[in-house]
């Protein structure tokens, strides 16, 4: 499969690139976010593209945005990309990009979790807690949450990580009307999701949302929905709590990096053949488990 580590698109403006897509410009209220292979694992981006892996972010989003469209308006457009680029440009956004209304970003990330791991087990056998929020004494790691809850993060400059707020941060930040909103929605999304990926024995253990608003302050649903790069997703059959289950997400990715002496700043070691065949087929695994379906091409 050819992969695509950079989009050199010149018949749209640049708007930038990002560390796993590049935008462009169409018009003045539409962009043409296009998923390339990049991968980044803790924020940063490794050298190495993992084939196809763009393709399935998108395309992801894509089953999502539609089976979600329900609960809150989305980014989409239903424009072509392959309608906004020039014939020989068509190929770089085949199967991996979507033409979006282009919003103001709301600079606070969505994350909803309805298990207990990474950071949050890490924040709960140091506080009882995950940012902030109390939870039951005696949790095992993977453990499933009485309720998915939801932990705000501000949106971090290109380079830093983002930070973990607190919802009174968050009110804030943003207003205490739209903060809860944000986070009904977010909550909703997830159950919703997560009752459809059980169907297809697949737990969704925790996601990350971005919205941003339209010019009449309309909150839409934005950027990646629950893709292997933005959730953690177990296969349901191998779960069980107290050990960190296998996952179809980087966590492969990370789990390698972390038997490196590697300070998780740029630059990024490389990654070995193996470790980007692996990861290609976790996700790849992802996308046809969860939709049921082979990657289109
Ligand atoms: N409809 C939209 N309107 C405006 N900006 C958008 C829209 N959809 C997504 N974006 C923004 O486009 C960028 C997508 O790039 P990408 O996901 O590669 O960047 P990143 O956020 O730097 O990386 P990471 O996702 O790893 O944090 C993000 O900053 C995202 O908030
Ligand atoms: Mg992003």
């Amino acid at each position: 499969m050819n992969s695509l580590y950079q989009t050199s698109i010149h018949s749209l403006p640049l708007l930038g690139h990002g560390k796993v897509r590049d935008n462009y410009a169409v018009g003045d209220d539409k962009i043409l976010i296009v998923t390339t292979d990049r991968l980044s694992a803790f924020d940063v981006v490794m050298n190495e593209p993992i084939p196809g892996k763009g393709k399935v972010l998108n395309q992801m989003s894509d089953f999502w945005f539609e089976k979600l469209g329900h609960i809150v308006p989305n980014h989409l457009t239903g424009v072509a990309p392959e309608s906004v680029v020039a014939p020989e440009e068509v190929e770089q956004v085949k199967g991996r990009a979507v033409v979006a209304k282009r919003l103001k970003p709301i600079m606070v990330e969505a994350v909803v979790r309805g298990y207990i791991i990474g950071s949050g087990w890490k924040d709960y056998q140091d506080t009882g807690s995950i940012c902030g929020i109390k939870l039951p004494a005696g949790l095992q790691q993977a453990e499933k949450l009485p309720e998915p809850i939801f932990t705000p993060a501000a949106k971090a400059e290109l380079g830093e990580h983002d930070e973990n707020i607190s919802f009174a941060e968050m009110e804030e930040r943003i207003g205490a009307e739209l903060a809860a909103k944000m986070r009904d929605v977010a909550i909703a999304l997830y159950k919703t999701a997560a009752e459809y990926a059980a169907t297809r024995g697949i737990i969704i253990a925790d996601t990350k949302f971005e919205f941003g608003l339209d010019d009449n302050g309309v909150m839409h649903l934005m950027d990646e929905v629950l893709t292997a790069d933005s959730s953690r997703f177990w296969p349901a059959d191998s779960y069980q709590p107290g050990i960190s289950p296998p996952s179809f997400d980087k966590q492969f990715v990370r789990d390698y990096l972390e038997t490196l002496t590697w300070g998780k700043t740029a630059p990024a070691p490389a990654l070995p053949a193996d470790v980007i065949e692996k990861t290609q087929a976790k996700y790849f695994e992802a996308i046809e488990r969860l939709t049921g379906e082979k990657l289109k091409a």
